[in-house]
C-alpha cells in the first residue's frame, strides 16, 4: 500500500504531519462509494500527542450524523470503561479504519478499507501514541496484519515495530454479550497497569510476539 503524501512535507517522519494537514488532504473524499451515503466524514478526535489511541471500524448512524467517532452508545461504552485504564476521553485520540459510514452498518469492504486506510496509517503517525488499542476484528487485522480473530488475540500485547497494541472486543459486541464485556473490562484494567508500569515514549511488552508487518508505522 502507497504512503499518501501530504504537502509540504518530504519524509513524513513520525509526529512530522498534524492531523489537520491529513483532514485537508482527504477534503471531500470521493474515493469509494460510501461518499454517496454518508452525511459527513467522521475523521477522528481527541488529544493529537496521546499516548493511547484507539481504533474503530467504521462510524454508525449517530457519528455519521455529527461528524465524530464513538458518539453513539458503543461511544458510551467506551466513555465508562475509559476510567478503568486511568484514561478520560481528553487524554486519548480516537478514529476510525473507515471515515464514512457503510449503509446499514454493514462490514467495511475491502476495497473500501483499501481506499480509507492510508489516512489511519498518516493519522497513527501523526499521533504516534505508545499503545494503539484496536476495537473488534476489522481494526484488529488492519493493524496487526493478520485474520485470526480477536477472541485468540485480546488479553494480551502485541508488539508492532514502534507500537504496544492491544485488541479487544467492540464495545458495541460487548454491550450485546455480557461475558465479552467483562473481557473488555478486564482488557482495560490490564491497559492501565501497563500504563502505570511503562515509561511514556518507550513502548515495550516483554515477550510480546514481535512484528514487522508494519514497516512504515513502526519504522
Ligand atoms: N463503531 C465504530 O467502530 N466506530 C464508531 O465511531 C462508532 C461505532
Amino acid at each position: 500500500m502507497g504512503v499518501m503524501h501530504i504537502p509540504g512535507h518530504e519524509k513524513q517522519g513520525p509526529r512530522e504531519v498534524g492531523l489537520d494537514e491529513i483532514r485537508e488532504v482527504m477534503g471531500d473524499c470521493r474515493l469509494c462509494q460510501l461518499c454517496q451515503t454518508r452525511t459527513n466524514i467522521v475523521f477522528g478526535t481527541g488529544n493529537p500527542h496521546a499516548r493511547v489511541m484507539f481504533v474503530g471500524e467504521a462510524p454508525g448512524k449517530h457519528e455519521d450524523l455529527q461528524g465524530e467517532p464513538f458518539v453513539g452508545r458503543a461511544g458510551e461504552n467506551l466513555n465508562g470503561i475509559l476510567s478503568l485504564a486511568g484514561l478520560v476521553r481528553e487524554d486519548v485520540y480516537i478514529a476510525n479504519v473507515l471515515k464514512c459510514r457503510p449503509p446499514q452498518n454493514r462490514n467495511p469492504l475491502a476495497d473500501e478499507v483499501l481506499a480509507c486506510s492510508p489516512f489511519l496509517r498518516e493519522q497513527i503517525r501523526s499521533v504516534w501514541p505508545d499503545v494503539i488499542v484496536t476495537l473488534g476484528n476489522p481494526a484488529t487485522h488492519f493493524v496487526l496484519k493478520t485474520e485470526i480473530g480477536i477472541t485468540k488475540l485480546r488479553g494480551r500485547f502485541h508488539q508492532m515495530g514502534h507500537f504496544v497494541v492491544m485488541p479487544t472486543f467492540h464495545p458495541a459486541a460487548a454491550l450485546r454479550n455480557p461475558a465479552w464485556q467483562e473481557l473488555l473490562e478486564a482488557d482495560f484494567r490490564m491497559l492501565g497497569k501497563y500504563l502505570a508500569e511503562h515509561p511514556q515514549g518507550e513502548p515495550r511488552v516483554d515477550g510480546a510476539a514481535q512484528s514487522d508487518a508494519l514497516p512504515r508505522l513502526g519504522e
